[in-house]
């Protein structure tokens, strides 16, 4: 249904003696984005009319005619058959206009007490409570990822970083459930703003409310929002439900980042400790030897650019008097960008983590290296001859020095050498500077002991829904 040039637009042309620019209409149209609320739309809708129709405000069969053309209306958006016309802008008018066609006259009445003001942020909130929904399960389902694999590995033995320096062994379960830890944040971040989203702004019309008797509570329970929301300026020009929803996004997709970046260094020759699949890797045109963690890197660039989202709807809004300005048709752009490209991101990275594999070798004899096992040695110093921590970590640095003069390992040194910086020190030195037995000493709560990390990786299990392992 084409808009005639030269009358105005169907919409809202009747002051207008000619239809827009095709720039104006270019710059104008959102139907290209908002089309995905089709769905939300038609729901709104038909709480709407139902509404209208308790209150008295529309006819029984005017609002049966409305359902009976909605129906239609979502078979053909289901069907791919609905004609979407740029002309009409956006969704809402789209739907509006096919309406009409199909029923006629009763079409025109569903817009009582209504804007599209206050018709668009419901859509979008309740769109973005269906992608924060979708998110959170992303999330879990890559923590599973993470809790099966940290299952299998509670005893591999790596090294420990700080700066990026072999700090103290650590176990590589140990390392994997830390990521758990912080994609239960995130969930639980995307959860609260799931509920913070969940009132309705229908009934707030353009920004005053409405001279209309009509019943907010009857909308917000047919859409599943938990209440109206209480100001009509605030419902049609708030955005701080999309806001959060991208900062909290930007936050998850920091940590997708991190991880992408440990992949990245523990795939590349100089460390070894990984391969990823063929299934996510990928080659290079030019040299043949070459297999590139690509879906890493990717998800490095793009978790910038969900933050990116996030800063450009904020500066988008932050400067916004009330109340709607037509500023905020660019929030779904970005927040629909944000969603889609955090969803390949964390389902890449479930996939690359499911099918890595990790070479306990190399893991192993890093974390051997760079003296990684000094703190133990120096905490046995404190325990067993006495010594105070801070002279204890004065004698383990000489020890180290030795052992760096003479290019071997702290192991390596003899006992005679060891008592030339502490007298009292005996064989059973020995015990604890092997990675095994250093990691296994780390017994405090929330430390790297294998034991430790096996009953966290028992919680997760149970937290995240998976069966026991055998
Ligand atoms: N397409 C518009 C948007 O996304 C709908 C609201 C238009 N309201 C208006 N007063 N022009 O924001």
């Amino acid at each position: 249904m084409a808009t005639e040039k030269g009358k105005g637009h169907t919409m809202w042309g009747g002051r207008f003696a000619t239809a827009p620019s095709d720039i104006m209409e270019a710059i104008n149209a959102s139907i290209d984005v908002d089309q995905r609320m089709a769905e939300q739309d038609v729901a709104g809708s038909r709480a709407h009319a139902d509404m209208l129709a308790e209150m008295g405000i529309i006819s029984e069969a005017d609002n049966e005619a409305i359902q009976a053309g909605l129906d239609q209306v979502l078979a053909e958006l289901r069907a791919g058959t609905f004609p979407f016309d740029r002309a009409l802008e956006d969704i809402h008018m789209n739907i509006e206009a096919r309406l009409k066609a199909l029923i006629g006259e009763p079409a025109g009445r569903l817009h009582t007490a209504r804007s599209r003001n206050d018709q668009v942020v419901t859509d979008f909130r309740l769109w973005t409570r269906g992608a924060l929904n979708e998110a959170m399960d992303r999330l879990r389902e890559l923590q599973r990822v993470l809790a099966v694999r940290a299952g299998d590995e509670t005893e591999t033995v790596m090294p420990g970083f700080t700066h990026l320096q072999t700090a103290q062994p650590v176990t590589l379960g140990h390392h994997l459930l830390a990521y758990v830890e912080m994609f239960q944040r995130d969930r639980a971040r995307l959860f609260d703003c799931a509920l913070r989203l969940n009132e309705s702004p229908l009934g707030a019309a353009a920004l005053a409310g409405t001279g209309f008797p009509i019943d907010r509570e009857m909308t917000a329970e047919a859409l599943g929002f938990d209440r109206p929301m209480a100001n009509s300026l605030d419902a049609v020009s708030a955005r701080d439900f999309a806001l959060e929803a991208l900062s909290a996004l930007s936050i998850a997709a920091t940590h997708l980042s991190r991880l992408a970046e440990e992949i990245v260094l523990w795939s590349s020759a100089q460390f070894s400790f990984a391969t990823l699949s063929d299934a996510w890797s990928t080659g290079s045109s030019i040299m043949p030897q070459k297999r590139n963690p690509d879906a890493a890197e990717l998800i490095r660039a793009k978790a910038a650019l969900i933050t990116g989202q996030f800063t450009s709807l904020q500066g988008a809004v932050k400067a916004l008097p009330l109340a709607y300005a037509k500023d905020l048709q660019d929030d779904k752009v970005l927040t629909f960008a944000a969603f889609d490209t955090f969803d390949l991101c964390v389902r890449a990275m479930a996939g690359m983590m499911e099918t890595i594999s990790f070479n306990h070798e190399a893991m192993r004899a890093a974390a051997a290296k760079g003296f990684s096992t000094a703190t133990d040695l120096a905490d046995w110093l404190v325990r067993e001859l006495g010594l105070p921590f801070r002279e204890a970590h004065h004698v383990t640095g000489a020890l180290v020095a030795l052992a760096e003069a003479k290019n071997c390992d702290l192991s390596d040194l003899s006992l005679e050498e060891m008592q030339g910086e502490a007298a009292g020190i005996t064989d059973g030195i020995y015990d604890v500077l092997t990675v095994e037995k250093s990691v296994a000493s780390r017994t405090s709560y929330g430390g790297t002991a294998p034991v430790r990390v096996a009953e966290e990786v028992a919680n997760w299990f149970e937290r995240l829904g998976l069966d026991a392992q055998k």
